[in-house]
């Protein structure tokens, strides 16, 4: 496999990848690119200008495209283009999210590229979940049996599951169940899966104290510690997983923005770690 030409982004997760054209990418490339991104997270490839069919074509090379419903209607439904033309500044943070959490099997890959910037602002953030998971307190992993009796004792929360909603998009997108702690299938790493944009409820939990749950672990998941705030440049090509990160779209900037995107679809979402007792 080809050497990549790396350097760090932040000690949470994350490499920039600067020396490629991904025009034509070949197999070998999409290899040593996913094995970096298994290990990192989240991809930055630098200086990329990719039309939107190139961008289609090199996402295809990772697996199937997922539509999405406010694209449905596009000229290219798979590109789906990301543009704000006067700004949002003064709205502050968009939610936390790992995209289409609502979908049955959510994108294990989204690929976010680049076109328009505005002079200052526009980040996004970025959260590893399996940094989050690993620091979560032993209290936190075993209170699920407060609420649950069937559940075992330890890490009670990795035997929970709660309901992703994708109404927001419309009747017909559909709410997902998965559980709230995910096992990655090709890492076999726990991570975090509950997001403040998709899900709604833990389920067969009582409303209030599922709220409190949720609240409670959406402020540890995105502690700092565990985060990375990209400044786009223009040309860049961010590849994250969504098993293993959230990103949020920081509102604070009032010139236009436009990054074209694709989301490789994923499997459905494994379960992390106990199970409930028979
Ligand atoms: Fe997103």
């Amino acid at each position: 496999m080809p050497a990549l030409k790396t350097e760090p982004l932040s000690p949470a997760m994350g490499v920039r990848i600067t020396g490629l054209d991904l025009h034509a990418a070949s197999a070998d490339l999409i290899g040593s690119l996913r094995t970096e991104l298994l290990r990192h997270h989240l991809l930055v490839v630098a200086h990329q200008n990719l039309h939107r069919e190139e961008l289609q074509a090199f996402g295809c090379a990772w697996g199937e495209l997922l539509t999405h419903p406010a694209s449905a209607h596009a000229e290219n439904p798979y590109v789906q283009i990301l543009a704000s033309r006067n700004g949002v500044r003064g709205r502050g943070y968009g939610a936390w999210h790992s995209d289409m959490s609502w979908h049955p099997t959510p994108p294990w890959i989204t690929m976010l590229h680049a076109r328009t910037l505005p002079s200052w602002g526009g980040d996004t953030g970025y959260a590893n979940q399996h940094l989050a998971w690993q620091a979560l307190d032993r209290a936190a992993k075993d209170r699920g049996r407060m609420f649950r009796r069937d559940l075992p004792d330890a890490e009670a929360i990795a035997g929970l599951d709660a309901n992703h909603s994708g109404k927001r998009f419309g009747a017909k997108a559909p709410d997902s169940v998965h559980p709230v702690v995910r096992l990655h299938d090709e890492s076999g790493s726990l991570a975090l899966y509950v997001n403040p944009e998709f899900t709604s409820h833990i389920v067969g939990i009582e409303e209030n104290a599922a709220k409190l749950m949720l609240y409670a672990l959406w402020v540890h998941t995105t502690g700092l510690e565990f985060c990375y705030r990209h400044r786009w440049s223009p040309g860049d090509l961010a590849i994250w997983d969504n098993r293993s990160v959230m990103h949020t779209s920081i509102l604070d900037y009032d010139e236009p923005r436009a990054l074209t995107r694709v989301v490789v679809k994923g499997d459905a979402v494994l379960r992390g770690a106990p199970k409930a007792v028979a």
